[in-house]
């Protein structure tokens, strides 16, 4: 069972390592020192930034919130990962949920960006909620289309 805290800045470099073994982030050419300084610039800036332990305390996923990285104004969904070796066991829902409730104290929406060959990605958002409300063509890598998705919050 993995357990939810705050990241601290040590957990930067055990995730960024993993990070760098995950085909999606492979595609868009992160780098350990990349994803690490990454990490360290959000925390420094304030952002949300969230790590699950496993048993061993070890940092086995993270997600990363923007309170206004939408626009200026609403909560962004940076980043998501469960390691790799923990997948498909929950610790994505897990994540997800406890970022939100990050982002619910702070707005009625949140907002993502998920690649258009994600469809496991999609899926996953989907299922928790999550509608597609446009497509950013080349924005980040060419030939790659990242899809705005956006979720308002229930009741
Ligand atoms: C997307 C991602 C965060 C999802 O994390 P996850 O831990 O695999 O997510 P969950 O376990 O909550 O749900 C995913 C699957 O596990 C299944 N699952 C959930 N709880 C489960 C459990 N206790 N036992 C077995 N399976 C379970 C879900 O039904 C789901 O199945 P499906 O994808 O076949 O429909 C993860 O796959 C990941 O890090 N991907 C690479 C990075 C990425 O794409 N990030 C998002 C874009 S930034």
């Amino acid at each position: 069972m993995l357990s939810i805290r705050d990241m601290q800045d040590s957990d930067c470099q055990p995730l960024a390592e993993w990070m760098v073994t995950v085909p999606l982030w492979q595609r868009y050419g992160l780098t350990v020192g990349g994803a690490a300084g990454q990490f360290r610039a959000a925390l420094a800036h304030e952002d949300v930034l969230i790590t699950a332990d496993d048993e061993e305390g070890l940092p086995a996923g993270f997600a990363w919130m923007m309170p206004k990285g939408a626009f200026g104004r609403s909560p962004y969904l940076r980043l998501i990962g469960v390691r790799p070796d923990r997948a498909a066991q929950g610790g994505g829902a897990l994540l997800l949920e406890a970022i939100e409730a990050r982002a619910w104290a702070v707005s009625d929406v949140f907002f993502l960006l998920v690649s258009d060959f994600n469809v496991r990605a999609q899926q996953f958002y989907e299922r928790h909620g999550y509608t597609r409300v446009g497509a950013l063509p080349d924005y980040v890598v060419p030939g790659v289309a990242e899809l705005i998705f956006w979720k308002h919050r229930a009741g």
